[in-house]
């Protein structure tokens, strides 16, 4: 009799356990109807942070990049990109005609501590290792011979561009806190970085991450209109007209056009699938009411959300008995552990610990529902992006030709993908990639290319560095 109701007992908590399991897969569904209704808010708030400062959640910022490179340029470059987890040091070699001669990358992990610490620490961490860099891979030419290389700079985070060298921090995102740094101009403090350290080198180039991306798209391919970057944050950038930037009346570029940095990790919609865990995550973080895009889409979080539900679960029974205490620890479950439970193939899911395998079982569908629910929405963001350009082929299908906005055809456009989440992470690309054709359905789908660009976010700065050491934009006014 004792046996006999310890068995209910533990049945019973076992169907907690999957209750919990149903109600979250229900609450972070993504049917494509939904989907659409994210498409439509995406689009319409890009229109409404284009039209006014502070109109949307979007922040819309200009980036000061009118021209993107077309291959044509030529040269040594050099390029930094801080991004979120890693900084990466990059050289290359131009020779025209879409040659990348030589291409060197290192990466390095930015320690912890310096991400909390003072503007001054960060860049003298930045502007020493460069200077090693240079010194190593410099083809053994002495430090003050690279006196007067352009330098590209990766940002990964929001700025207000004041030209295409240089622009403000408007504000930390994916736990970074230096409070010293909001405000203040990105390259003079690392110009000034850089001079301390004897290095004499220009930075003609300040670009957000996506902006990067997009830049070495177009530098292969003339069809690239835009970009995402998904890892530790994500973001999207495009290319829009220069007249469509209603915010910012009298907008001069050469090119008509203007790169559009979107800060989509702040969107916000009443569409969006929030789960309650979603809500606790957001309350518990460094930025509350801030980037609910991103909190759902990015590897700085999606880890974070399977733990949230696994605790949950493990409250309602003790399926998950000695692992429970560990789960209490925020970020304890990196996004690239879950994607290793995942995707593990192994037939006793031997990635998964100290659980029987009915719920090492069930780990992987929380995971599957977080990573497709995340990957989705991202593909949501970027129909959103071609539906504002008018490249979703909205525009209706008359006598067997399909048109894009207005008028005209249906154009061939690509999408450039950066990010170690997408990079990385194959059943989240895989889900982001169906989403994508599905939304625009089978006619459009194929015109609609996304190309992966690895590196794209510090190379393209690179290349910027080359193209842009002329100036070409003004704002009149
Ligand atoms: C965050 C930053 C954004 C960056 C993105 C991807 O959202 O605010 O600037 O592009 O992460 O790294």
């Amino acid at each position: 009799a004792v046996m006999v109701g310890r068995r209910v007992r533990s049945r019973r908590r076992w169907w907690g356990v999957v209750r919990v399991f149903d109600e979250f897969e229900e609450a972070a569904s993504t049917p494509v109807g939904r989907l659409r209704q994210v498409v439509d808010a995406m689009a319409v708030e890009m229109h409404a942070g284009l039209a006014s400062e502070g109109g949307s959640k979007l922040k819309m910022l200009l980036t000061f990049v009118d021209n993107l490179p077309d291959g044509s340029e030529n040269g040594i470059y050099y390029a930094l990109h801080v991004g979120g987890t890693n900084f990466r040091l990059l050289r290359i070699q131009l020779g025209g005609q879409r040659a990348i001669l030589e291409y060197d990358v290192e990466r390095e992990l930015i320690p912890q501590h310096l991400m909390t610490s003072t503007s001054e620490e960060l860049f003298d961490f930045i502007a020493l290792s460069l200077k090693e860099f240079v010194e190593r891979k410099g083809n053994n030419l002495q430090i003050p011979q690279v006196r007067g290389t352009n330098l590209g700079l990766t940002f990964s985070f929001p700025v207000k561009q004041m030209s295409v060298s240089s622009g403000t921090l408007i504000k930390w995102t994916k736990g970074f806190a230096i409070e010293d740094m909001i405000g203040k101009d990105i390259v003079e403090c690392l110009q000034r970085a850089l001079s301390r350290r004897g290095l004499d080198m220009t930075v003609t180039a300040l670009v957000n991450d996506s902006v990067g991306t997009l830049a070495l798209g177009h530098f292969y391919d003339k069809d690239t209109v835009a970009a995402v970057v998904i890892g530790t944050g994500t973001n999207a950038c495009y290319l829009e007209r220069a007249d469509a930037v209603i915010k910012c009346q009298g907008l001069l570029t050469t090119s008509g056009g203007m790169v559009i940095n979107m800060e989509w990790g702040n969107f916000w919609s009443s569409h969006l699938p929030r789960t309650s865990y979603d809500i606790d995550l957001d309350a518990e973080s460094q930025n509350p009411n801030d980037q609910g895009f991103e909190k759902m889409i990015s590897g700085m979080y999606l880890g974070d959300i399977v733990r949230r539900v696994i605790l949950r679960m493990s409250l309602e029974s003790d399926v998950f008995g000695p692992v429970s205490s560990k789960l209490l620890a925020r970020f304890v479950l990196s996004t690239p552990s879950m994607a290793a439970m995942h995707e593990d193939y192994s037939p006793n899911l031997s990635e998964i610990h100290d659980v029987p395998l009915k719920v090492r079982k069930l780990v992987v569908k929380i995971c599957d529902v977080v990573t497709r629910r995340a990957a989705r929405l991202a593909a949501a963001g970027i129909v959103g992006i071609l539906k504002k350009i008018g490249r979703d082929g909205t525009g209706g299908i008359t006598s067997g030709r399909i048109k894009s906005g207005k008028s005209g055809k249906m154009r061939r456009t690509v999408v450039a993908m950066d990010g170690g989440l997408y990079m990385s992470y194959t059943m989240f690309r895989e889900y982001l990639n169906e989403a994508v054709a599905e939304i625009l359905g089978e006619e459009i789908a194929p015109y609609v290319i996304l190309k992966v660009m690895e590196d794209g976010s510090g190379i393209g700065a690179a290349m910027l560095a080359a193209s842009n050491s002329a100036q070409s934009v003004d704002t009149v006014q």
